[in-house]
């Protein structure tokens, strides 16, 4: 089987979270406990995916280097990639095209965070027999996202981007995975209306060549958008309310990485050893170290 890259795409404008966006990345602001990046980042470990691609403008790289490093403390491999302006999503597969080469990749917007209780959703879907695949989530609000179409027996007939009337209240969350060949389509693309390579032609593109596999889930995910000042705050809440009662710690990249096997404990304690006192630290040695 081919080997699946991930690419996390931490650009764009944040123009709906301006002031807070204004000298800072969006995907840098914190989500209750850690960066937003980590929880997107910590979905594509849990998927055993260790090679991975960050695609973010010029500012801040930097910070994302200073974050991440090149990832061997936590066993994986961290590449950077600059996008000068936000040219649409799909720009990821031109810019990424060397670090693709001929493997699959799943793409992940720095912004998307999920919550999947059985920590197998994923996972389980990643193989699947067609070329690419993308998810459904049911929302309230489908006129916000690129949204399914699905015929009178279920099976989904197009995907459109944030539709004026109603057409199905599944939404494509920004957590797609594609072969190799999605470099190429996406250089095909012509920019839309507002400019920018739309990731719904791609999957459009799958779609009509019958290579689309669409998960509709319904429930066990709960799929967090941190876009806009409320969302922010009540990702925030949501996840302080879950990682408080459930004494777990959601978008923890150190277990994620321990719990693929990615490093030992004795390269986790070296880890360890480097952070300053903080209840992060402590989690991490009385859940992952056993240290009381
Ligand atoms: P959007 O929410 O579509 O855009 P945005 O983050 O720039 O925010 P706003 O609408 O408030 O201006 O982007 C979704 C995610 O994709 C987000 O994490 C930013 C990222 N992105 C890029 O990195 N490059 C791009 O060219 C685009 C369009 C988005």
């Amino acid at each position: 089987m081919k080997k699946t890259k991930g690419i996390i795409l931490a650009g764009g404008r944040g123009t709906r979270l301006f002031p807070l966006s204004k000298v800072y990345s969006k995907q840098l602001i914190a989500v209750y406990d850690k960066p937003m990046i980590y929880y997107p980042f910590a979905t594509l470990l849990s998927m055993g995916i260790r090679d991975i691609l960050i695609i973010a403008d010029c500012a801040a790289l930097d910070f994302y280097r200073k974050l991440f490093d090149d990832g061997s403390k936590l066993g994986v491999n961290i590449e950077y990639a600059l996008q000068e302006q936000p040219n649409g999503i799909a720009e990821a597969f031109i810019i990424g095209e060397k670090f693709i080469g001929d493997s699959n990749v799943a793409l992940i917007l720095g912004d998307n965070i999920f919550y999947d209780e059985t920590s197998s959703v994923f996972t389980k879907n990643i193989k699947t027999n067609k070329k690419a695949a993308i998810f459904a989530i049911y929302v309230d609000e489908p006129e916000r996202y690129g949204v399914v179409k699905f015929d009178e027996n279920d099976q989904p007939v197009d995907i459109i981007e944030k539709p004026k009337t109603f057409v199905s209240n599944y939404a494509v969350p920004g957590f797609y995975i594609y072969d190799s060949s999605v470099v190429s389509i996406a250089k095909s693309l012509t920019p839309s209306d507002r400019g920018e390579l739309e990731i719904t032609d791609i999957n459009k593109y799958y779609l009509e060549h019958d290579e689309l596999n669409i998960v509709k889930i319904n429930s066990g995910v709960a799929w967090l958008d941190c876009g806009t000042p409320d969302s922010l705050l009540s990702a925030g809440n949501l996840i302080a309310s879950i990682e408080k009662n459930k004494g777990i710690k959601l978008g923890c990249i150190e277990e994620a990485a321990l719990n693929q096997k990615f490093i030992n404990v004795e390269m986790l304690k070296k880890y360890i050893d480097e952070l300053p006192n903080c209840d992060y630290k402590k989690y991490l040695e009385t859940h992952l170290l056993k240290i009381k």
